[in-house]
Protein backbone atom coordinates (compact mmCIF):
# COMPACT_ATOMS: atom_id res chain seq x y z
CA UNK A 1 0.00 0.00 0.00
CA UNK A 2 1.71 3.19 -1.14
CA UNK A 3 2.12 5.83 1.31
CA UNK A 4 -1.07 8.60 0.84
CA UNK A 5 0.87 12.03 2.78
CA UNK A 6 -2.21 13.78 3.65
CA UNK A 7 -1.18 16.99 5.42
CA UNK A 8 -2.24 19.70 3.16
CA UNK A 9 -0.22 22.02 0.51
CA UNK A 10 1.02 25.34 2.66
CA UNK A 11 -0.19 27.15 -0.73
CA UNK A 12 -2.73 24.84 -2.55
CA UNK A 13 -2.52 26.88 -5.86
CA UNK A 14 -4.98 24.88 -8.00
CA UNK A 15 -7.45 26.21 -5.95
CA UNK A 16 -10.11 29.18 -7.07
CA UNK A 17 -8.87 32.21 -4.99
CA UNK A 18 -10.44 34.99 -6.96
CA UNK A 19 -13.13 35.77 -4.67
CA UNK A 20 -10.00 36.47 -2.01
CA UNK A 21 -7.01 37.34 -3.62
CA UNK A 22 -6.50 39.76 -6.54
CA UNK A 23 -3.19 39.40 -9.30
CA UNK A 24 -3.60 43.02 -10.39
CA UNK A 25 -2.84 46.23 -8.85
CA UNK A 26 -5.42 48.56 -9.91
CA UNK A 27 -3.42 51.75 -8.41
CA UNK A 28 -0.42 54.08 -10.03
CA UNK A 29 1.86 56.54 -8.64
CA UNK A 30 2.11 59.46 -9.76
CA UNK A 31 4.88 61.16 -11.31
CA UNK A 32 7.66 62.31 -9.03
CA UNK A 33 9.97 65.60 -9.60
CA UNK A 34 13.17 64.98 -7.37
CA UNK A 35 14.82 68.02 -6.28
CA UNK A 36 18.31 68.48 -7.29
CA UNK A 37 20.17 67.17 -4.43
CA UNK A 38 18.16 63.79 -5.07
CA UNK A 39 18.65 60.88 -7.28
CA UNK A 40 17.34 57.29 -7.57
CA UNK A 41 19.48 54.31 -7.08
CA UNK A 42 21.77 55.42 -5.43
CA UNK A 43 23.36 55.94 -1.38
CA UNK A 44 22.65 58.99 -0.24
CA UNK A 45 24.59 60.43 2.72
CA UNK A 46 21.71 63.32 4.38
CA UNK A 47 19.29 63.29 7.12
CA UNK A 48 16.15 61.49 6.51
CA UNK A 49 13.78 63.19 7.78
CA UNK A 50 15.20 65.66 5.17
CA UNK A 51 14.66 63.54 2.18
CA UNK A 52 11.17 62.91 3.25
CA UNK A 53 10.62 66.89 3.63
CA UNK A 54 11.68 66.92 -0.22
CA UNK A 55 8.73 64.79 -1.09
CA UNK A 56 5.06 65.57 -1.83
CA UNK A 57 2.05 64.65 -0.24
CA UNK A 58 0.34 61.54 -1.41
CA UNK A 59 3.15 60.25 -3.91
CA UNK A 60 4.41 56.48 -3.08
CA UNK A 61 3.98 53.28 -2.82
CA UNK A 62 6.16 51.87 -0.61
CA UNK A 63 8.04 53.19 2.48
CA UNK A 64 10.64 50.97 4.55
CA UNK A 65 11.59 52.49 7.97
CA UNK A 66 14.11 50.70 9.73
CA UNK A 67 15.02 52.66 13.46
CA UNK A 68 18.07 52.44 15.68
CA UNK A 69 16.24 51.06 18.60
CA UNK A 70 18.58 50.19 20.89
CA UNK A 71 18.39 53.06 23.68
CA UNK A 72 15.10 51.84 24.62
CA UNK A 73 16.38 48.06 24.35
CA UNK A 74 19.14 48.91 26.99
CA UNK A 75 17.04 50.06 29.58
CA UNK A 76 14.62 47.85 29.42
CA UNK A 77 16.34 45.30 28.60
CA UNK A 78 14.06 43.19 26.16
CA UNK A 79 16.72 40.37 25.10
CA UNK A 80 19.35 42.56 24.27
CA UNK A 81 22.91 41.71 24.39
CA UNK A 82 25.59 43.02 26.64
CA UNK A 83 27.89 45.61 27.45
CA UNK A 84 31.21 44.12 25.44
CA UNK A 85 29.16 42.59 22.32
CA UNK A 86 27.19 45.55 20.76
CA UNK A 87 29.65 47.99 20.57
CA UNK A 88 29.14 48.03 16.31
CA UNK A 89 25.40 48.59 17.53
CA UNK A 90 26.08 51.13 19.86
CA UNK A 91 28.38 53.36 17.01
CA UNK A 92 25.18 53.59 15.37
CA UNK A 93 23.31 56.70 15.85
CA UNK A 94 20.14 56.39 18.32
CA UNK A 95 16.57 57.32 16.76
CA UNK A 96 14.08 56.93 19.11
CA UNK A 97 12.89 59.99 20.07
CA UNK A 98 12.82 60.64 16.26
CA UNK A 99 10.67 58.15 15.30
CA UNK A 100 7.45 59.52 15.70
CA UNK A 101 8.63 62.50 13.10
CA UNK A 102 9.40 59.79 10.60
CA UNK A 103 6.15 57.98 10.95
CA UNK A 104 4.50 61.73 10.78
CA UNK A 105 6.71 62.49 7.36
CA UNK A 106 5.90 58.54 6.32
CA UNK A 107 2.57 59.29 6.82
CA UNK A 108 2.46 62.43 4.65
CA UNK A 109 4.46 60.75 1.92
CA UNK A 110 2.98 57.51 1.20
CA UNK A 111 0.13 57.77 -1.45
CA UNK A 112 -3.46 56.50 -0.53
CA UNK A 113 -3.59 52.55 0.12
CA UNK A 114 -0.11 52.89 0.43
CA UNK A 115 2.25 50.80 2.89
CA UNK A 116 4.85 51.40 5.34
CA UNK A 117 7.54 48.34 6.11
CA UNK A 118 8.30 49.43 9.82
CA UNK A 119 11.22 47.13 11.22
CA UNK A 120 9.80 46.97 14.67
CA UNK A 121 11.60 45.93 18.01
CA UNK A 122 10.07 42.88 20.50
CA UNK A 123 9.64 46.33 23.14
CA UNK A 124 7.61 48.16 21.20
CA UNK A 125 6.03 45.09 19.40
CA UNK A 126 4.63 43.79 22.98
CA UNK A 127 4.47 47.36 24.88
CA UNK A 128 2.71 49.19 22.12
CA UNK A 129 3.64 52.09 19.02
CA UNK A 130 0.18 53.12 18.80
CA UNK A 131 1.43 56.64 19.93
CA UNK A 132 3.21 56.96 16.69
CA UNK A 133 0.81 56.88 14.41
CA UNK A 134 -1.31 59.80 16.05
CA UNK A 135 -2.19 61.78 12.69
CA UNK A 136 -1.38 59.71 10.52
CA UNK A 137 -4.49 57.38 9.56
CA UNK A 138 -1.74 54.57 9.01
CA UNK A 139 -3.71 51.23 10.67
CA UNK A 140 -1.74 48.09 11.16
CA UNK A 141 -2.32 45.55 8.40
CA UNK A 142 0.02 42.41 9.17
CA UNK A 143 2.77 41.95 10.60
CA UNK A 144 5.93 39.38 8.94
CA UNK A 145 8.52 37.96 11.73
CA UNK A 146 12.05 37.17 9.62
CA UNK A 147 13.63 33.57 11.09
CA UNK A 148 16.89 34.46 10.29
CA UNK A 149 18.30 30.62 11.12
CA UNK A 150 20.82 32.02 13.76
CA UNK A 151 21.09 32.17 17.21
CA UNK A 152 21.07 35.44 19.17
CA UNK A 153 21.74 36.69 22.47
CA UNK A 154 18.96 37.45 25.10
CA UNK A 155 18.75 37.33 29.19
CA UNK A 156 15.46 35.24 28.73
CA UNK A 157 14.93 33.39 25.59
CA UNK A 158 17.17 34.30 22.49
CA UNK A 159 16.57 36.16 19.61
CA UNK A 160 16.23 34.52 16.58
CA UNK A 161 13.70 36.72 15.00
CA UNK A 162 13.06 40.25 13.39
CA UNK A 163 9.68 41.51 13.15
CA UNK A 164 8.23 44.33 10.01
CA UNK A 165 4.40 45.56 11.06
CA UNK A 166 2.86 46.06 7.39
CA UNK A 167 0.50 49.33 8.11
CA UNK A 168 -1.44 51.09 4.76
CA UNK A 169 -2.72 54.35 4.68
CA UNK A 170 -6.26 54.84 3.93
CA UNK A 171 -8.44 53.42 2.27
CA UNK A 172 -7.75 50.06 3.78
CA UNK A 173 -7.92 47.92 1.47
CA UNK A 174 -6.10 44.36 -0.01
CA UNK A 175 -7.80 43.92 -3.13
CA UNK A 176 -6.31 45.31 -6.21
CA UNK A 177 -3.33 46.72 -3.95
CA UNK A 178 -1.50 43.42 -2.60
CA UNK A 179 -0.78 40.83 -5.24
CA UNK A 180 1.41 38.40 -4.19
CA UNK A 181 -0.33 35.62 -2.20
CA UNK A 182 2.78 33.40 -1.17
CA UNK A 183 4.57 35.18 1.13
CA UNK A 184 4.50 33.35 4.69
CA UNK A 185 4.06 35.11 7.79
CA UNK A 186 7.16 33.60 9.31
CA UNK A 187 9.82 33.84 6.55
CA UNK A 188 12.94 32.13 6.68
CA UNK A 189 16.26 33.77 5.17
CA UNK A 190 19.63 33.25 6.50
CA UNK A 191 21.31 36.79 7.85
CA UNK A 192 23.52 37.66 4.78
CA UNK A 193 27.45 38.52 5.76
CA UNK A 194 27.64 42.49 5.99
CA UNK A 195 29.36 45.11 7.94
CA UNK A 196 26.17 46.35 9.20
CA UNK A 197 24.72 44.30 11.86
CA UNK A 198 21.04 45.74 11.32
CA UNK A 199 21.22 44.53 7.84
CA UNK A 200 17.55 43.13 6.73
CA UNK A 201 17.09 40.52 4.26
CA UNK A 202 16.99 41.35 0.81
CA UNK A 203 14.57 38.21 -0.24
CA UNK A 204 11.60 39.36 1.71
CA UNK A 205 11.69 43.12 1.36
CA UNK A 206 12.04 42.33 -2.48
CA UNK A 207 8.81 39.99 -1.82
CA UNK A 208 7.21 43.11 0.23
CA UNK A 209 7.75 45.38 -2.70
CA UNK A 210 6.66 43.33 -5.72
CA UNK A 211 3.41 42.28 -3.44
CA UNK A 212 2.24 46.01 -3.12
CA UNK A 213 4.19 48.24 -6.13
CA UNK A 214 4.30 48.27 -9.96
CA UNK A 215 7.63 47.75 -12.22
CA UNK A 216 9.08 51.39 -12.09
CA UNK A 217 7.63 52.30 -8.73
CA UNK A 218 9.20 54.59 -6.18
CA UNK A 219 10.48 53.12 -3.28
CA UNK A 220 11.56 55.39 0.00
CA UNK A 221 13.82 53.92 2.78
CA UNK A 222 15.06 57.22 5.03
CA UNK A 223 17.57 55.00 7.12
CA UNK A 224 18.75 52.73 4.68
CA UNK A 225 21.90 51.39 6.69
CA UNK A 226 23.75 49.11 4.50
CA UNK A 227 20.88 49.52 1.31
CA UNK A 228 19.29 46.13 1.67
CA UNK A 229 16.37 47.82 0.01
CA UNK A 230 18.20 49.48 -2.44
CA UNK A 231 19.32 45.76 -3.46
CA UNK A 232 15.36 44.33 -3.30
CA UNK A 233 14.90 47.21 -5.40
CA UNK A 234 17.16 46.36 -8.18
CA UNK A 235 16.34 42.33 -7.96
CA UNK A 236 12.62 43.70 -8.49
CA UNK A 237 12.91 46.67 -11.19
CA UNK A 238 11.99 49.28 -8.86
CA UNK A 239 13.54 52.75 -8.31
CA UNK A 240 15.26 53.34 -5.35
CA UNK A 241 15.40 56.67 -3.26
CA UNK A 242 17.26 56.28 -0.05
CA UNK A 243 19.73 57.60 2.37
CA UNK A 244 21.54 57.06 5.52
CA UNK A 245 23.11 59.90 8.36
CA UNK A 246 26.20 58.05 7.96
CA UNK A 247 26.24 57.14 3.80
C1 LIG B 1 18.64 49.77 11.91
S1 LIG B 1 19.67 50.59 10.80
C2 LIG B 1 18.97 50.25 9.22
C3 LIG B 1 19.43 48.95 8.64
C4 LIG B 1 18.88 48.70 7.24
N1 LIG B 1 17.47 48.45 7.26
C5 LIG B 1 19.59 47.56 6.55
O1 LIG B 1 18.95 46.61 6.07
O2 LIG B 1 20.82 47.60 6.50
C6 LIG B 1 19.24 52.24 11.09
C7 LIG B 1 20.09 53.23 10.34
O3 LIG B 1 19.55 54.53 10.60
C8 LIG B 1 20.59 55.46 10.46
N2 LIG B 1 20.10 56.73 11.03
C9 LIG B 1 19.97 57.11 12.33
N3 LIG B 1 19.41 58.33 12.43
C10 LIG B 1 19.17 58.73 11.14
C11 LIG B 1 18.59 59.89 10.56
N4 LIG B 1 18.13 60.89 11.33
N5 LIG B 1 18.50 59.98 9.21
C12 LIG B 1 18.95 58.97 8.42
N6 LIG B 1 19.52 57.85 8.92
C13 LIG B 1 19.61 57.73 10.24
C14 LIG B 1 21.75 54.81 11.17
O4 LIG B 1 22.98 55.32 10.67
C15 LIG B 1 21.55 53.31 10.79
O5 LIG B 1 22.37 52.95 9.71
Amino acid sequence: MPHRDKTPPLFDTARDTSSVYSSARDLAQPAICLSGNLAYDVRLQMEGLHLLAALPDDSVPVIFFDPQYRGVLEHLAYGNEGETRGSPRRALRQMTGEIPEFVQAIGRVLMPSGHLFLWMDKYHLCSGFQEWLTGTRLEVVDMITWSKQKMGMGYRSRRVGEHVVALQKPPRRAKGVWTRHDIPDVWVEPVAKSRHTHRKPVGLQAALIEAVSNPGDVIIDPAAGSFSVLEACQATDRRFLGCDING
